[in-house]
């Protein structure tokens, strides 16, 4: 999150929403619109707070986190988000939960799209969880547009599901809750022969589900898959040693096994934005001048890293001997 592009917002609203998420509306400091957004959004979060006023003591404290904005897009009054508690994630979830109070000021990011809705005719929504959240939006701006959508929400248990009451407005034969514990696993593969080529599948939840959903879409040439992850999951940052060279310096930094580009840029005094280190937020895209990377991350599409002009520093590493990068 650059300094020039960040907002300061305030906590109007903090409420439990199920046992174990919390949502958050956030408003601006002087009743200024908030900037636009589109279905797909998110924000980040710079989790530190300015309690009256007062600036955090280190910028090194600071957590930042993207989340889904899952409010009414048109709405430039408020921006709504919702935060799974992760008791074995690394902080975030947890200082929401228990340290963030109505009242308090955040610093937020301008919102980013990676996950950009542009449907076929029809739609099949497919949300594990807390990944209703970025549906939610997609699903309003569908009904809008007369799209014929149909949502599938699944959870361990529907004491689970968040934000259901945002899904009353809609016809009720559109949509699927699917509890594990009331209704059983779902049939993913049954749910998915029914779709055609007319339809496009956005879905987002955790990773076995959008595993299996990457899967089945490998398999056919029918409907096409939009997918958001919310962690890289398991990955692998392992492979050989490789050099980048900084373009503007013509400095050679050696990347050895088992280390991140990233890691190595900011033990040499490069300061490079980054948030998630997973390989998902897009925060750390840096340009590529030469040499082939070898993408590990969820952010660009297959065409991109085809292009090879861009790579997340987090977690991608490099095919070749050498990477110049456009720093
Ligand atoms: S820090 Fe999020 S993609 Fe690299």
């Amino acid at each position: 999150m650059s300094n020039d592009d960040r907002l300061m917002l305030r906590v109007a609203r903090k409420e439990k929403l199920t046992d174990d998420v919390i949502g958050l509306t956030l408003v601006s400091q002087d009743g200024q619109p908030l900037p636009h957004w589109t279905p797909g959004s998110h924000i980040e979060l710079a989790l530190s707070l300015y309690r009256n006023g007062a600036a955090p003591a280190s910028s090194d404290d600071v957590l930042l986190r993207q989340y889904s904005l899952c409010s009414d897009y048109r709405d430039q009054t408020q921006w709504q988000v919702a935060v799974l508690r992760e008791d074995s994630g690394r902080g975030g979830s947890r200082f929401i939960h228990k340290g963030l109070r109505e009242g308090d000021t955040l610093q937020v990011s301008q919102p980013r799209n990676l996950f950009p809705f542009a449907p076929r005719k029809k739609v099949l929504f497919i949300a594990g969880g807390i990944g209703i959240t970025p549906m939610l939006p997609m699903i309003q701006q569908a009904d809008a547009e007369g799209i014929d959508w149909r949502l599938v929400y699944l959870a361990r248990d529907r004491s689970r599901m968040s934000l259901l009451d945002r899904l009353t407005a809609y016809d009720s034969n559109r949509i699927r809750l699917n509890g594990d514990a009331e209704d059983g696993p779902l049939d993913l593969t049954a749910l998915l022969t029914e779709c055609d080529a007319d339809t496009s599948v956005y879905s987002c939840g955790p990773k076995g589900l959008l595993d299996a959903l990457e899967g089945m879409a490998a398999t056919q040439d029918q409907w096409s898959l939009h997918i958001e992850r919310f962690s890289g999951g398991d990955v692998d940052t392992r492979g050989n040693a490789f050099d980048v060279v900084i373009n503007s310096t013509g400095q050679r930094l050696h990347i050895p096994e088992g280390r991140s580009v990233l890691s190595v840029l900011r033990e040499n005094g490069f300061k490079i934005p980054s948030s998630c280190g997973d390989g998902v937020c897009g925060s750390c895209e840096t340009g590529v001048l030469a040499g082939t990377p070898d993408h590990r991350d969820a952010v660009l599409s297959p065409e991109e890293k085809a292009d090879n002009d861009y790579m997340m520093l987090c977690v991608s590493r490099a095919l070749s001997d050498e990477l110049v990068l456009d720093l």
